[in-house]
């Protein structure tokens, strides 16, 4: 039985929930650039496009629900007897909405903002704008997405290594690994963990996992899980 499962996700869990993924056919990043509305240039220069950017998002939160692979890892950490971490790269909250729990937004969150000047964080569904005043200082133009841009560091990385070091198992899901420090999760994990990657098609890194399963998540998640969950009774 493995005692500590990490599973890494990606945008590709999320999309038969409907959530465009970034780099798939008419992902984001085809409609969008980075600069824009992923970077803190981006957001001094246009701060109105950036909101509208992530207000749209977050609004989109409100259309869709998690699907089937968001539930099965939820079961897991429900049902397994070791520990299971979700360290997820989506800023959407379908992990949580689905009742999972060990949960850590490497990429920041939509439904959290940031103030710029007093640095204070709250949850938040509705729109913002460059009129927006920060409910602590009551400062306005200071509040961004509580997300992680291009050129900025990752949340919670200690934490992340402490656990990719003592995994036995690690699963990476629906992820392009085009994006570091992420795609290189997979390579600390493997001194001591199987490693598994589950996508539509190979990944850029999918050479350095020992399993590949080639499928939807929504199917190939709860099957695998149940295959874990089957081998602990
Ligand atoms: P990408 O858009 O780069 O990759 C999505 C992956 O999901 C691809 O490998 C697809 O093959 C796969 N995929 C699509 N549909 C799937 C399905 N139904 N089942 C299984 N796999 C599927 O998204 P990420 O790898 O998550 O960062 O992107 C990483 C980071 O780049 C994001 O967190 C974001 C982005 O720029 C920031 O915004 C900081």
């Amino acid at each position: 039985m493995y005692k500590n499962i990490v599973i890494l996700t990606g945008a590709g869990i999320s999309a038969e929930s409907g959530i465009a993924t970034f780099r798939d056919g008419g992902g984001l990043w085809s409609s969008h650039k980075v600069e824009d509305v992923a970077t803190l240039n981006g957001y001094r220069r246009n701060p109105a496009l950036v909101h509208d950017f992530y207000n749209s998002r977050r609004r989109e939160l409100k259309n869709v629900s998690p699907n089937p692979a968001h539930i099965a890892l939820a079961e897991l950490e429900e049902n397994h007897p070791g520990s299971v971490v979700i360290v997820t790269q989506n800023v959407d909250d379908l992990h949580e909405r689905a009742g999972t729990k060990n949960l850590l937004h490497m990429h920041g969150e939509l439904l959290s903002i940031r103030c710029e000047a007093c640095g204070y964080k709250f949850k938040s569904g509705t729109d913002f704008s460059i009129e927006s005043v920060c409910p602590k200082c009551s400062k306005k133009g200071v509040l961004r997405p509580d997300i992680v841009w291009f050129g900025e560091v990752p949340m919670h990385l200690e934490k992340i290594e402490l656990l990719l070091i003592s995994a036995d198992l690690f699963i990476s899901i629906g992820t392009s690994g085009a994006v570091y420090p992420a795609a290189g999760f997979v390579s600390i994990a493997r001194n001591s963990a199987h490693t598994v990657e589950i996508n539509i098609e190979a990944s850029i890194t999918a050479s350095l996992f020992h399993e590949q399963i080639a499928g939807k998540a929504g199917k190939a998640v709860p099957e695998y899980v149940k295959k874990l969950l089957q081998a602990t009774e």
